[in-house]
């Protein structure tokens, strides 16, 4: 086993103002986090996958990917308190012989497998890829309702997962941060830290993450209109 996938899944989903967690909420016929596993492992690279889930919900995690026949799951692991904790615990129970990992978050359930693939094969030959897509709409910083700066959006990115890298870049990457006291919204940002470069590959506009109310809705019209 070669590549393995990281699924952080162990968010409180508190955005969405449900008790339930975002990712364990249904779209369609099946949970959100049940949809985003079973691309990830239709993907012939990706040799096996391991999942953080919140800790107090670990068995119930198990259990319901066994529910759905979600294949390739390695192990279930307890998250942490913020979502570069958790990768680095389900880090923790990745065999050493891995030698290149995938990260995706459990809320963005409109990855293809193509797109997956794209990542591992870039991040193969550079170390480190992310996908993202460039933005298009003028950016502003806003301060108590006022604009404040109009941000020059050329070179702008707004970054998805699949994210991808050699295991021990990772690793090396999240030791680091873990030292240096530094917490960072995706894995990509440990790596720069290093110096050393991530390459970006195109994501897609459909590859969103499920955060609000709102974005829940989306997704459910998506999954309504057969998009999976
Ligand atoms: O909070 P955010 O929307 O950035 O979460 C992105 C992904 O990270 C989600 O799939 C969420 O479940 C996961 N996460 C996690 N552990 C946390 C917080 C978020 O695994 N403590």
């Amino acid at each position: 086993m070669t590549t393995v996938a990281i699924v952080p899944a162990a968010g409180s989903g508190s955005r969405l103002g449900r008790r339930r967690p975002k990712q364990f909420l249904s779209v369609g016929r099946a949970p959100l986090v049940v949809r985003t596993l079973r691309v990830l492992a239709g993907v012939r690279e990706v040799g096996g996958i391991v999942v953080a889930a919140p800790p107090e919900a670990v068995g119930a995690t198990r259990r319901l990917l066994e529910r759905f026949r979600v294949p390739r799951i390695v192990a279930v692991v307890p998250g942490g308190r913020e979502r570069q904790e958790s990768v680095w615990l389900a880090l923790q129970v990745v065999p050493a012989s891995t030698s290149l990992v995938v990260v995706h978050d459990a809320v963005r359930p409109f990855i293809t497998g193509s797109l997956v693939r794209r990542v591992i094969g870039a991040a193969r030959r550079h170390g480190a890829a992310s996908c993202g897509v460039p933005v298009v709409e003028t950016v502003k910083q806003v301060h108590d309702g006022k604009v404040e700066a109009t941000v020059e959006r050329e070179g702008l990115w707004l970054v998805q997962t699949p994210q991808a890298f050699h295991r021990s870049l990772l690793w090396e990457a999240h030791e680091k941060a873990r030292s240096g006291g530094f917490v960072g919204t995706d894995d990509a940002v440990l790596v720069e830290r290093l110096g050393i470069p991530v390459r970006m590959v195109p994501g897609l506009p459909e590859n969103f993450k499920i955060t609000t109310p709102a974005d829940l809705a989306r997704a459910r019209t998506f999954a309504a209109r057969g998009r999976r």
